[in-house]
């Protein structure tokens, strides 16, 4: 299969020549026809397989009639991170540099007002967080009513209870005539189920097996003991075994555990730094740019690095902890090995791991070999006693838990997920990132445009009420402290969250 051959204009064509492509990956050939024949698409392919060309081709095929208008885009592209909405960016403006579009990037952190003067000029295309569209949306300064196309990147994590509340407002104030683009590397199956309510008949897309691993990406587990000094410094035995590192990234599930990995490399004399959801943007936007340019070898990260970020460099992933939620694991790993390259994957498990990376397992369709060189570590593998009970308050839209986990984890929101809805006096630019502050309110406003209509009049499902609402305080963490990964507890449920639910089913 040729570029040529899947209906893309003569300028988009040179514009794939320039950007290096040759033939078209699997899942680039397979949507980029019905994207451009204005089909709906759910399209799922592995880590570093093109997803995003797959959907900024054809979305340039399409912006070359027509023209922007102040205040209203016409294409819409949601990323779950600010640090990915800035690649897609890049990558948008670095392929259709021909083209010569507006491109505005709206993500929090930085300064509002210079977004808002991109998109009064008239922009062609946004690519955004959801949390600070939303803001702009408030503020009068951006009308969606002109969205023909929209793009949801990580889709399964954007209808995740963290976000979708904001997708679910964000799709009503959309034209009910648009088209819409759905891609991820994971679809839970709970997650599908809803993904209806925001498409309409869609081609889909099915490269590889779902959730599966690139096959370049060597995978092993290494048994590691359940004292945290002790699991340190079998990180540092691990880092220090591995010589052909050229940059890797060390997931751990928790922000403070980010910090004291960050504290306790450097001092081990690792060229290492941090990233994670408390750091402010300025220095979150350095870190990812000195890891991306070689000058740090080891970027101790949470979750919010684990998605979409393309670093070819990356050479080793290294999992600190097992990933509570078996999807993440699918998306950490792929950080590496992408687009053919080869990679390494390392996780340490502990026993009360476990049952974590039986569900990672089952998830991949495949056994984790263990590590060579470590002893042997057939308990990982076993429910052992140590391991922690299911939180079935957890349980999540479907009636399913993505994985099982601990209840004080399970308790914790995600890092990214939509932040508070400030008072509109206040109005002060808001974040995809909320984890620690209240809910927003999910009502419509009075305000909303008249082509504000979503494609069935309600949302076809509720997320069930949690049944141990206590238990997702966080006061009730015995660590005190938050994995950077999750949705809403006690602290910042949203209304709509804990009211009766109506209907239960799936
Ligand atoms: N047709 C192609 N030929 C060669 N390289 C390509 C092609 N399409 C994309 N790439 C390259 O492959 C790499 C991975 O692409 P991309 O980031 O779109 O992956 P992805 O499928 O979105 O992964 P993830 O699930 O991690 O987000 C990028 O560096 C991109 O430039
Ligand atoms: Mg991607």
């Amino acid at each position: 299969m040729q570029f040529s051959e899947l209906g893309l204009s003569p300028k988009v064509l040179e514009a794939v020549e320039k950007a290096g492509f040759t033939t078209p990956t699997p899942i680039q050939a397979g949507a980029i026809p019905p994207a451009l024949a204005r089909k709906d698409v759910m399209g799922l392919a592995q880590t570093g397989s093109g997803k995003t060309a797959a959907f900024v081709l054809p979305m340039l095929s399409l912006l070359e009639t027509g023209r922007a208008r102040a205040r209203i885009p016409r294409t819409l592209i949601l990323e779950p991170t600010r640090e990915l909405a800035a690649q897609v960016q890049e990558a948008f403006e670095r392929i259709g540099q021909a083209h010569r579009l507006t491109v505005a990037l709206l993500i929090g952190g930085v300064s509002f007002d210079d977004q808002a003067a991109k998109i009064d000029r008239g922009a062609d295309v946004v690519i955004a967080t959801p949390g600070r569209l939303l803001d702009h949306f408030e503020r009068g300064k951006l009308l969606l009513t002109g969205v023909e196309m929209l793009v949801i990147d990580e889709a399964d994590r954007m209808l995740d209870m963290g976000f979708i509340p904001d997708i679910e407002r964000i799709c009503k104030l959309l034209p009910f005539t648009r088209q819409t683009l759905f891609f991820s590397a994971t679809m839970p199956p709970e997650i599908q189920r809803i993904t209806n309510q925001f498409l309409h008949a869609p081609v889909r897309v099915e490269v590889s097996p779902p959730s599966s691993t690139a096959a370049t990406i060597e995978q092993k587990l290494v048994k590691a003991p359940s004292d945290a000094k002790a699991k340190r410094e079998a990180l540092r035995q691990l880092l220090r075994s591995q010589t052909s590192v050229k940059n890797a990234i060390v997931f751990a599930n928790r922000k403070t555990t980010v910090a004291l990995l960050e504290v306790s490399l450097k001092r081990h004399g690792f060229n290492a730094a941090a990233l994670h959801g408390d750091m402010d943007q300025s220095a979150r936007l350095r870190t990812l740019a000195s890891f991306r340019a070689g000058e740090i070898t080891f970027l101790i990260a949470s979750d919010v690095a684990a998605r979409g970020l393309d670093i070819p460099e990356v050479s080793h992933v290294f999992n600190f902890d097992v990933p509570i939620h078996a999807e993440d694991y699918v998306h950490r790993v792929g950080r590496t090995g992408r687009a053919g390259r080869e990679g390494h994957a390392f996780m340490l498990a502990t026993n009360a791991e476990a049952k974590y990376v039986k569900a990672i397992e089952q998830l991949i369709r495949k056994t984790i070999p263990v590590d060579g060189s470590a002893a042997p570590i057939e308990d990982v593998r076993e429910d052992g006693a140590e391991a922690p009970r299911e939180d079935k308050s957890r349980r999540r839209r479907g009636g399913k838990s993505r994985s099982e986990r601990p209840q004080a984890e399970a308790a914790q929101p995600r890092e990214e997920s939509p932040r508070e809805e400030k008072p509109r006096e206040a109005k002060p630019p808001r974040d995809e990132k909320p984890r620690e502050a209240k809910p927003r309110e999910v009502k419509p406003r009075e305000e909303k445009p008249r082509e504000d209509r979503p494609r069935e009049a309600k949302p076809r499902h509720e997320p069930q009420q949690p049944r141990r609402k206590e238990s997702r305080d966080r006061r009730h963490s015995p660590s005190g402290d938050v994995p950077d990964s999750d949705s809403f507890h006690a602290g910042n449920m949203p209304a709509f969250l804990v009211r009766p639910v109506r209907s239960a089913s799936n």
